[in-house]
């Protein structure tokens, strides 16, 4: 298990490359399954959750040739394996992903329920109910998901719950669709961009799709999808984080390549807060972005919503650079009411959040200073990697491996830009043995 030391209170500048997004790349990763040719991707971020994919991907029969310049070869080699087992999804909850292809070309898909989460309640009963209203058979028995159909038939479907769409549910009732008989309406579909750029991807493979990035999406069914060559969308959550990590230190960054219309919400917080963003144009629709840091942060109100609104997934690094603002600021979370792990591991570099329910005030402080903290959950290691980053004195962040499934090399990355963060295994410290309590107390959250 490895930790950062990150020796804080340096101002970062200079430039930095974008990775492909990993939420666009997971989704298309699995549609694999529905296609009857190679699959051929570049820009595929080198990532533990690309790699936990395509182990998944192999016990489901499909070969892969990963090259470290981000080119993904895909092809399925055996359509008999259905079972996508509990050890492999329990790793990254995407793994749902596969349901939706696997049981609209191989007519059948016994696929283990997701586990818990840290970031709040993640049930997958709009996937399921999408799914029967194609005509699937969907049973739910002892962890599993068992989901059988002949053929699937188009239907109309109503993917709205409690919190707005689904990410993951729209990508797997679009990937189905495209081998359904007939015509399916997705209404209140998710209008993300790693919805669409997967729906680019299944277009490119023979799938004709319309409305994609907006909530009703209309498929009309093929009889076989072919293979295809696709450019991963760089992802809008590494630049926002990166964009971040220049405004909470006093920095001026340049990111590339980056999509601005994808980046329209968080731009428009980040101004809020002083910081200036320029964009240069580039080619088809890529830029480059500068973000210039204020003197002092302005304190905002925001509420994470689904795209195109200030993303969930942006909401903890939002909070690290809040906590450094002149004043009082407050976040709420529509997406995930209960993603503030991080707000409590803040507060030991100095932060002062109080959460009330799905909101979090958070009083700015002049300063925050460097301490042990533990990451949680993906996004909240990378608030916490942001912190550290501005804190006067020495931060360690423990439980990297949250932080290594979604970004590539962040710590490369932010040294490049003048950070000090240094990677390290994270050796647990002998308790003299004075000091051991009972066993029941020394078992922490895992
Ligand atoms: C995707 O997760 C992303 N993951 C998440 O990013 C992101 O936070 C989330 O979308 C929201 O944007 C991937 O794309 C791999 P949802 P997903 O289904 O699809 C409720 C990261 O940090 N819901 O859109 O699982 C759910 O409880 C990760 O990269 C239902 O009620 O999210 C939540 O409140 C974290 N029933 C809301 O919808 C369902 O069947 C949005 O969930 C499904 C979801």
């Amino acid at each position: 298990m490895d930790k950062f030391t990150i020796d804080g209170n340096r101002r970062l500048t200079g430039q930095v490359g974008i990775s492909g997004s990993k939420n666009a790349a997971l989704p298309i990763m699995a549609a694999v399954l529905a296609s009857d040719g190679p699959l051929h991707l570049s820009g595929v971020p080198d990532l533990v959750d690309v790699h936990s994919l395509l182990s998944l991907l192999e016990t489901l029969g499909v070969d892969s040739q990963y090259g470290d310049d981000g080119q993904l070869r895909l092809l399925v080699q055996t359509r008999q394996p259905h079972v996508a087992h509990y050890d492999l999804v329990r790793r990254m909850r995407a793994s749902i992903c596969v349901l939706g292809p696997l049981l609209a070309r191989r007519g059948r898909a016994r696929v283990s329920l997701p586990g818990g989460c840290n970031i709040g309640h993640r049930p997958i009963d709009l996937h399921l109910k999408g799914l029967a209203a194609l005509g699937a058979d969907i049973r739910v028995e002892q962890g599993y998901v068992i989901a059988t159909a002949e053929r699937l038939c188009g239907a109309s479907i109503f993917l709205g719950g409690p919190c707005g769409s689904t990410v993951t549910g729209t990508c797997n009732l679009m990937s189905a669709a495209t081998l359904a008989e007939g015509r399916t309406v997705i209404e209140a579909a998710a209008c993300e961009p790693e919805v669409v750029d997967l729906g680019e991807c299944l277009r490119k493979m023979g799938a004709h799709i319309d409305g994609l990035g907006t909530p009703r999406i209309e498929i009309e069914g093929v009889s076989q999808l072919g293979g295809a060559t696709h450019r991963v969308i760089p992802d809008r959550i590494e630049a926002a984080t990166l964009m971040i990590a220049a405004a909470i230190t006093g920095g001026h960054v340049e990111i590339a390549p980056i999509r601005p219309d994808h980046l329209v919400a968080v731009r428009e917080v980040l101004e809020q807060t002083g910081v200036r963003i320029e964009t240069s144009t580039g080619c088809d629709s890529l830029a480059s972005l500068v973000t210039t840091a204020p003197p002092v942060l302005a304190p905002t109100t925001l509420t994470a919503l689904p795209y195109p609104g200030i993303p969930t997934d942006v909401q903890a690094q939002l909070m690290a650079l809040l906590s450094r603002a002149d004043g009082i600021s407050v976040i709420t979370d529509k997406v995930f009411p209960d993603r503030f792990l991080h707000a409590a591991e803040l507060g030991r570099l100095g932060a002062r959040i109080v959460r009330e329910g799905p909101t979090a005030v958070i009083h700015g402080v002049p300063r925050l200073s460097g301490a042990n903290v533990m990451a949680s959950d993906l996004r909240a290691s990378a608030a916490l990697v942001l912190a550290g980053l501005a804190a006067e004195g020495t931060t360690t962040v423990r439980r990297i491996y949250h932080l290594d499934r979604g970004y590539e090399r962040l710590d490369t990355k932010l040294n490049q830009l003048g950070g000090q963060v240094i990677r390290s295994e994270d050796k647990p410290v002998a308790t003299p043995p004075h000091w051991a309590a009972p066993a029941s107390h020394l078992a922490i959250d895992g």
